[in-house]
């Protein structure tokens, strides 16, 4: 199961709303056994954000945009920037070159990036989602860890929610059919950020996917602190097998577990700007989305530049935004930092790596 591509599909509606406040786990979590392992990752994404947000901080605390950050960038934080957001225009201090519309706001190098977005983003995941609510409204997050909720219309077109009066959650085409069922690959988990039915909004709806659910259950999806900590021997054995067997895997794809799913899935909800999974093409131009380490070191080397605001920059990417932060955390881990290498293996580092 290691080795089966996860998707995660992002269903969005074209309008924003309110911001989400807070996070409610269903009934369903509960009832699959997994209440405590959802809840634990949830804390654990919010502290990936939280470090993604220490990592920025100087950058966007600097008046003048244009100068470099001061201190500068420890070169682990650096690296990962490079490699997650940065343009080859933006590492060789060429922006210029790229005929790029006046919302650029500044002339980007990697010594001066300030990664706005990216800081935004993962500040409204931390302040508009932070919160425990037992009682979600249109402005929450709410997390499923039961997909017989959900039901083909019958058209078979559609997939209806039973929780949420049969509301229209999206279309059997994408991976929700799929999610539910888990027959034909699978899907590691389905957002719908910002439903809504007619006048009525509900609250952004994370659902885990039946298989992404037995897998935390049997301790091999958890977090990433959990896993290492629990499971060492299971730890090296994923670690080695997803970097030397599946072509297309990095080995620090191993370690998006459903502590990094959470934190790209709450990018999708209204309240964090509804962020999109951004494709990129293949050779033979097939699209595929922006997902794992190799996903989104090839977005940062497509047009157009971070910063834009535009829908297929790498920071209106979830993916990016996920791994950046999980970049941030894992490095300044006091207890086992390791970075992410140029080729997405994790590298001990001698001693964690402070933000200024
Ligand atoms: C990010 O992507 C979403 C979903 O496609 C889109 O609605 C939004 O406008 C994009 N944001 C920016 C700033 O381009
Ligand atoms: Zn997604």
């Amino acid at each position: 199961m290691l080795f089966q591509a996860p998707t995660q599909l992002f269903l969005c509606t074209s309008w924003f709303a309110v911001a989400v406040k807070s996070y409610h786990i269903d009934d369903s979590c509960t009832r699959a056994g997994i209440y405590q392992q959802v809840d634990d990752a949830m804390q654990s994404a919010f502290a990936m954000a939280q470090s993604g947000i220490a990592a920025l901080a100087t950058g966007n605390g600097m008046a003048n945009v244009e100068a470099n950050l001061n201190p500068a960038r420890p070169p682990q934080l650096e690296r990962l920037i490079k490699n997650v957001f940065a343009h080859d225009d933006i590492i060789s201090g060429n922006t210029r070159r790229y005929k790029a519309p006046a919302r650029d706001k500044y002339h980007m190098t990697l010594q001066n990036l300030k990664l706005y977005k990216v800081s935004r983003i993962l500040g409204l995941v931390v302040t508009n989602m932070g919160q425990q609510t037992s009682t979600p409204g249109a402005d929450d997050v709410t997390i499923y860890c039961d997909s017989s909720r959900l039901h083909l219309t019958e058209d078979g077109k559609s997939v209806t929610d039973a929780d949420r009066n049969n509301l229209v959650m999206g279309s059997r085409k994408g991976d929700v059919y799929k999610c539910s069922q888990s027959n034909q690959g699978f899907a590691v988990a389905v957002t719908w950020g910002a439903p809504h039915d007619g006048d009525r909004e509900w609250s952004a709806a994370i659902q885990l996917c039946k298989k992404t659910v037995e897998n935390v259950k049997k301790g091999r999806f958890d977090n990433w602190g959990a896993f290492s900590r629990a499971n060492p021997a299971a730890l090296l054995n994923r670690v080695l097998t997803s970097t030397r067997i599946v072509p297309g895997f990095a080995q620090v794809d191993a370690f998006k577990l459903l502590d990094v799913t959470l934190l790209h899935e709450m990018t999708h909800a209204r309240g964090a700007e509804g962020l999109n999974d951004v494709t990129v093409y293949t050779l033979i131009s097939r699209e595929i989305e922006a997902y794992r380490w190799l996903g989104i070191t090839k977005l940062a080397k497509k047009l157009p530049y971070v910063e834009g605001e535009r829908p297929t920059a790498p920071d209106n990417n979830s993916d990016s935004i996920a791994y950046f932060a999980l970049g941030c955390h894992i490095m300044s881990d006091p207890t086992n930092p390791q970075e992410i290498t140029d080729h997405g293996r994790l590298k001990r580092l001698s001693a964690a790596v402070q933000f200024p």
